[in-house]
């Protein structure tokens, strides 16, 4: 595959591209640009951050130890080193960074002032959020904070702004087939690709096919990268539904559904790292079938319908269907997720993640509640749960107890009972089977409190 992208204002070219190198081995070891550091080599440290502008998101930090040549075609790149001008003049983070005493080591410090950078660039004044996922573990996050909120009044110097360029390499039609990487400009073109081609392995976001490649070392044969599908990353509203398209990342994803669905929102919020949601699509979230993915409990509680498609055969189905087995899904062979609509508008619909950590962590359980009560009573419900079992999964028997009861302490007893009835979770590194259990039951707890108009939030404590 042959690609062109600007990187630090210049275009780059070039030819056969191997599909599976990163952007951050070939910046180090191709182009001498050490500034972007390797961590962890696993979208958890933030010390590759790079910003990456394109057409669809505009400026976005992404992390470069799991982001493929490839998903760079038509794209801006700007590495720290291209953070300062043409002429060696700071970029007003990184006086700051200076001003306030921002660095120590300084292995984070070319990170933080990409994250700062692309933030500057767009007004974003959440710090916290901004920077969750660059870790300093010499410095201490205060200062870094002051020298953002410092820098956040000067104009954005002229330099970081460029006009991006044409897509695919001299002579190659962007879409076209070149070996065993695939880029199809549509869905229609990327479904009869992969019909010809069943045993590609589909790259959204790469946020988990990265991972296969800098950890586990796979080789893959055939891949067909899917962020050039511009209708794979459309959202679409109607009155009552939103629909998503598989290629729409999380961070669009959480900005769509913020004003009717905050609770899906700020659950988003807490997905990964400003990073992460910039690059993982829901498609990819949905399609690898994780028992800890956080969308799916979230879209089984609002009754979430999925669109799969093969070739021109189109099919749908409710998505807590599609989830198998632990590892096995309802997916033919070159059956790809097109998109997943659900209700725009749910007003009791809640969902709760729980993680080690607050920010930048995988959950160990994530609860996600839909319960109607009329005239005290429950008359419907939908309850859904990540991590208590090898797949995303519906309480059932939860759900059955709580029609009909009482919405109250002792009116939803015998749904805390029927949890061992619905899940035995298992014992992993993030939570014991028996805490799993326990925390699941405080979810419900926590949104019964919730809708009694209690204090629930495990940020602040009142006595
Ligand atoms: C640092 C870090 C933090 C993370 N934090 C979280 C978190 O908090 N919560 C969470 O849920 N996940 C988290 N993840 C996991 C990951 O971000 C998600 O699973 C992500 O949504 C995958 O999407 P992607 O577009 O990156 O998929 P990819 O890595 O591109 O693909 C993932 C899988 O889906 C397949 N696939 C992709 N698109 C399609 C499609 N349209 N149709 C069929 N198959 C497809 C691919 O072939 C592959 O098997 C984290 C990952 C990292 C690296
Ligand atoms: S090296 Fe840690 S996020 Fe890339
Ligand atoms: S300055 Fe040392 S890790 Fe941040």
């Amino acid at each position: 595959m042959n690609i062109r992208f600007l990187l630090n204002g210049e275009s780059v070219e070039l030819r056969d591209v191997d599909p599976t190198v990163t952007l951050l081995d070939w910046l180090r070891e191709e182009r001498g640009l050490t500034g972007t550091k390797e961590g962890c080599n696993e979208g958890d440290c933030g010390a590759c951050t790079v910003m990456v502008t394109d057409d669809r998101s505009g400026a976005r930090a992404l992390n470069a130890c799991i982001l493929f040549l490839p998903q760079l075609n038509g794209r801006a790149v700007r590495t720290v080193e291209g953070i300062s001008g043409p002429d060696g003049a700071l970029h007003p983070v990184q006086q700051a960074m200076i001003d306030h005493h921002g660095s120590q080591c300084g292995f984070c410090t070319p990170g933080f002032v990409v994250s700062m950078a692309v933030a500057h660039a767009k007004g974003a004044s959440d710090y916290d959020d901004a920077l969750a996922g660059n870790l300093c573990r010499c410095t201490g996050y205060a200062p870094i904070v002051r020298a953002a909120e410092a820098a956040a009044s000067a104009p954005v110097p002229d330099w970081m702004t460029e006009a991006l360029p044409a897509p695919g390499g001299a002579g190659v039609e962007p879409g076209a087939e070149s070996g065993r990487v695939f880029a199809p400009e549509t869905a229609d073109e990327l479904a009869a690709t992969y019909a010809r081609h069943p045993e590609a392995t589909l790259i959204a976001g790469a946020t988990d096919v990265g991972l296969w490649v800098t950890k586990d070392l796979r080789e893959l044969e055939e891949v067909i990268f899917l962020n050039r599908c511009a209708d794979l990353a459309e959202i679409e509203e109607s009155d009552s539904h939103f629909r998503i398209g598989a290629g729409v990342s999380m961070d669009r994803v959480m900005q769509a559904v913020a004003p009717s669905l905050p609770s899906y929102a700020e659950m988003i919020r807490r997905y990964g790292s400003a990073q992460v949601r910039a690059a993982a699509t829901i498609g990819g979230n949905i399609a690898n079938g994780s028992p800890i993915g956080d969308n799916p409990p979230a879209l089984i509680a609002l009754g979430a319908t999925l669109h799969l498609r093969a070739g021109d055969n189109r099919r749908e189905m409710p998505l807590e269907e599609f989830f198998l087995d632990y590892g096995k899904q309802d997916r033919a062979r070159g059956e790809f997720v097109e998109a997943v609509s659900f209700p725009k508008t749910a007003p009791d619909f809640r969902v709760y993640k729980l993680s080690k950590r607050f920010d930048q962590d995988i959950s160990a359980v994530c609860g996600a509640f839909d319960v109607t009560v009329s005239e005290g009573s429950v008359s419907a419900a939908r309850v859904a749960f990540g991590g208590m079992a090898g797949v995303p999964k519906r309480a059932a028997a939860v759900e059955e107890a709580l029609i009909g009861a009482e919405w109250s302490e002792a009116g939803i007893a015998p749904a805390l009972e029927a949890f061992e009835t619905d899940f035995t979770p298992m014992s992993d590194m993030r939570a014991s089977a028996d805490y799993r259990l326990e925390a699941a039951r405080n979810m419900l707890r926590r949104y019964l409190a919730e809708t009694k108009g209690q204090p629930v939030s495990v940020l602040e404590v009142t006595a």
